[in-house]
């Protein structure tokens, strides 16, 4: 029986689209080949190149076809492949991904990129979720060790699986904490991507938001009360020349820099990511 033909690889990536195109949703084909691909144990880009042949039962069994099917239907109701398949690509990483975290998106990539234009040994992520920045900053600056911050609990098991996944347990560290509430010492670079929806803006956001847990996203008021803290608590812990990134939402770029100059921050900028939208805003500490 192991070695019956259950149809073809292109029947079951044109059967996924089709479920999927009929639901609405965008991307549909590619959708299905990500899905298709991980239940084959396949790479979705050689998927093309096999259509015509002929999957054995061993190779997609009962189970995994209805396997597949039940992640079609996932997909079908609006949940993103990235938190079906458990994974979200991120800067030169895969990161676990579930529903107890933000997942990742390509906009925190300036973030990473803005911090990098200047070395640093010590760092701080307030907020870490998935520890995609914590993460990213350990990988990419030999010798820096991080220190990973989050107010969920749950969030952290998910960053300090994503550390061991990617080696670098021994250099990123990682704590409960109310933003600063916990944490000790100073550090030269410090990084956040904090919750900056305003709760009245909630109701109108993109359906895919809907799968991040909500305190990921907002702060239950305007949006605004992680920078206020943040800007606030920061240079006690920034040595001199230290420097602050933090990701904005795209109508925040002036307020949250007029935060950064009232707490004393220096060489405040405001930086737009590829869309033009302001995303960054960063200063340095002089201590
Ligand atoms: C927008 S998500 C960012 C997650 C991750 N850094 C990223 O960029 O994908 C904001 C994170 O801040 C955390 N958070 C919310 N309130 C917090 C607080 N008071 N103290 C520390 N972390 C908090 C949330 O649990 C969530 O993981």
């Amino acid at each position: 029986m192991t070695g019956a033909a259950v149809r073809s690889v292109g029947w079951w990536w044109r059967f996924g689209t089709e479920m999927l195109r009929r639901a609405g949703i965008e991307g549909a084909e590619r959708d299905a080949q990500l899905i298709l691909a991980s239940h084959l144990k396949a790479d979705p880009g050689t998927l093309r190149l096999h259509l015509d042949r002929e999957l054995t039962a061993s190779e997609f069994s009962e189970a995994g076809q209805q396997a597949y099917q039940t992640d079609l239907q996932s997909r079908a109701s609006g949940r993103p492949v990235s938190k079906i398949l458990g994974a979200r690509a991120f800067w030169n990483s895969e990161f676990y991904v579930n529903d107890d975290v933000l997942d990742p998106r390509p906009d925190t990539e300036l973030l990473i990129e803005t911090a990098l234009q200047q070395p640093f040994t010590r760092a701080l992520d307030l907020g870490t979720g998935s520890g995609c920045i914590a993460i990213t900053l350990a990988l990419e600056s030999r010798g820096s060790t991080v220190l990973a911050t989050d107010i969920s609990e749950k969030a952290l098991n998910v960053a300090r699986r994503n550390a061991r996944a990617t080696s670098v347990e021994a250099k990123v560290e990682v704590h409960l904490s109310d933003w600063f509430g916990a944490v000790d010492g100073q550090f030269d670079l410090i990084v956040s991507n904090p919750p900056y929806i305003a709760a009245d803006e909630m109701a109108g956001l993109a359906p895919d938001l809907a799968f991040d847990p909500r305190e990921a996203l907002t702060d239950g008021a305007d949006g605004l009360s992680a920078y206020r803290v943040i800007t606030a608590k920061a240079p006690k812990h920034l040595v001199p020349g230290g420097r602050l990134l933090v990701e904005i939402g795209w109508r925040q770029g002036e307020i949250v820099a007029d935060m950064f100059k009232a707490a004393g921050f220096d060489a405040v900028r405001v930086l737009p990511d590829l869309a033009g939208h302001d995303r960054v805003v960063a200063g340095v500490w002089r201590g």
